[in-house]
């Protein structure tokens, strides 16, 4: 039996642990857990735990007292580091939720941390090891482009209101959508290109859309302008523009910040280069809806281009030079696109001793480096150079 710790038993971490761990391996239990909100996460374990399970204080005494066989970090953003710094001290195999690190001291703490450690890390990042990605490397490696000169990034969020009406919003906490969100797509897109990002041009839009001058604390139960406002649970419901949800935070309350003090930003770009040479373009946008969504890269060289989307779940093939193209269908209905249970996968093989992770602890410090810069960029209007690990003060 696998005897997990878990530090911050919240939503995304039991979701990922009760389903897609436990579907690769039944015979797991969660024995400890570090976590200040003891009913909110005994409400979030599955019934097998609920017995046995002991809630500690701190890391420390539930790595010696409760013995587990690995850790999981699964806390808001800010608390990543801190923890896993500590988790690098017992050499446990150790799954850490993204962005890995929110400030360039947090980055740069973590990567001496992880130096000298043999703590080996599965970083929460399902859309690198998602098989429409994985597929679209295999083909990148069999020459598909030649050489991958040219990589577009989309991401069209259908569920973007989440940033601005849920926890997500607190940018403290966040630090802006670069580090929130790009840090998966900059990952990927370094796997598909098979070089680091080195250089970014970012912008941003703030405040254009979302944030505004409505009271703190506002919820639509109490808003005059709910039977009218887009946002309303109700309106949201009858026009079909986001998953069913209650009462909620206003999106446009002063409470989301202004520019000045920092805010999410409605939308997002970077123009990127890559170690190789090669270029890039990201773009992300938070009020798209409905079938709008989109998400996937395009990745072009002299010799083909491949795209794939994981929204309609197909990957598409040119040649350019022989008169072929072919369009890959892949299955329906699995989470984050397939990459929870490939994460759960190589999560379990690394605990048994079976598999090493395809998402260490360098690829999320290496994607935080490149979101930072982004984000400076953003605020800067400057290209700005990437740090990259291993490199420090080069
Ligand atoms: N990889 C992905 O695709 C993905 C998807 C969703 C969310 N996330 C990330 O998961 C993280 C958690 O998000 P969530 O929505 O589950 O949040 P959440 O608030 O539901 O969970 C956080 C948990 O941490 C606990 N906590 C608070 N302070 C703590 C402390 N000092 N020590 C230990 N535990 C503490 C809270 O009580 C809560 O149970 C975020 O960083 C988010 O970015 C990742």
């Amino acid at each position: 039996m696998i005897r997990l710790g878990v530090i911050g038993f919240g939503s995304r971490i039991s979701d990922l642990i009760n389903y897609p761990i436990r579907e690769v391996e039944p015979d797991l239990r969660v024995t400890g857990i570090v976590d200040p909100d003891e009913p909110g996460a005994r409400s979030r374990l599955a019934d097998c735990d609920k017995q046995d399970v002991v809630f500690h204080d701190t890391l420390d005494d539930l790595v010696r007292r409760g013995k587990p066989d690995a850790l999981v970090i699964g806390t808001r953003c800010h608390l990543h580091t801190p923890y896993a710094i500590e988790a690098a001290k017992y050499d446990l195999p150790l799954f850490l939720e993204k962005p890995v690190a929110n400030t360039m001291e947090q980055a740069a703490a973590l990567e001496r941390a992880f130096e000298p450690s043999k703590c080996q890390v599965v970083v929460s990042f399902p859309l690198r090891v998602a098989p429409l990605c994985v597929l679209a490397r295999e083909y990148i490696d069999e020459g598909a482009v030649g050489s991958p000169e040219h990589i577009l990034g989309l991401n069209y969020v259908p569920y973007g209101t989440a940033y601005f009406d849920h926890q997500y919003r607190e940018y403290e906490i966040t630090q802006g959508l670069f580090l929130q969100k790009a840090t998966h797509d900059f990952d990927y897109m370094m796997y598909l290109m098979d070089s680091s990002i080195v250089r970014v041009a970012a912008m941003a839009a703030w405040g254009r859309i979302f944030g505004g001058d409505k009271p703190a604390g506002l919820r639509c139960s109490q808003c005059s302008e709910a039977d009218t406002c887009l946002e309303s649970p109700e309106n949201r419901k009858r026009n079909r523009s986001s998953e069913p949800g209650g009462d909620h935070l206003c999106l446009f309350g002063e409470d989301i910040g202004t520019p000045e003090t920092g805010m999410n930003e409605d939308s997002s770009s970077a123009l990127i280069e890559f170690a190789s040479g090669a270029q890039g373009v990201y773009t992300q946008v938070f009020y798209s809806r409905r079938d709008a969504a989109t998400r996937g890269a395009t990745i072009s060289g002299y010799h083909g281009t491949l795209g794939f989307d994981w929204y309609t779940n197909e990957l598409r093939r040119v040649r350019h030079h022989r008169p072929f193209s072919d369009t890959i269908r892949m299955d329906e209905g699995l989470g984050h696109f397939g990459g929870d249970l490939e994460l759960a996968y190589d999560f379990v093989g690394l605990i048994e001793g079976k598999a090493a992770s395809r998402t260490p602890i360098w690829a999320g410090i290496q994607s935080v480096y490149a979101c930072l810069a982004a984000k400076e960029s953003a605020q800067t209007r400057q290209f700005v150079n990437v740090r990259q690990v291993g490199q420090a003060g080069t």
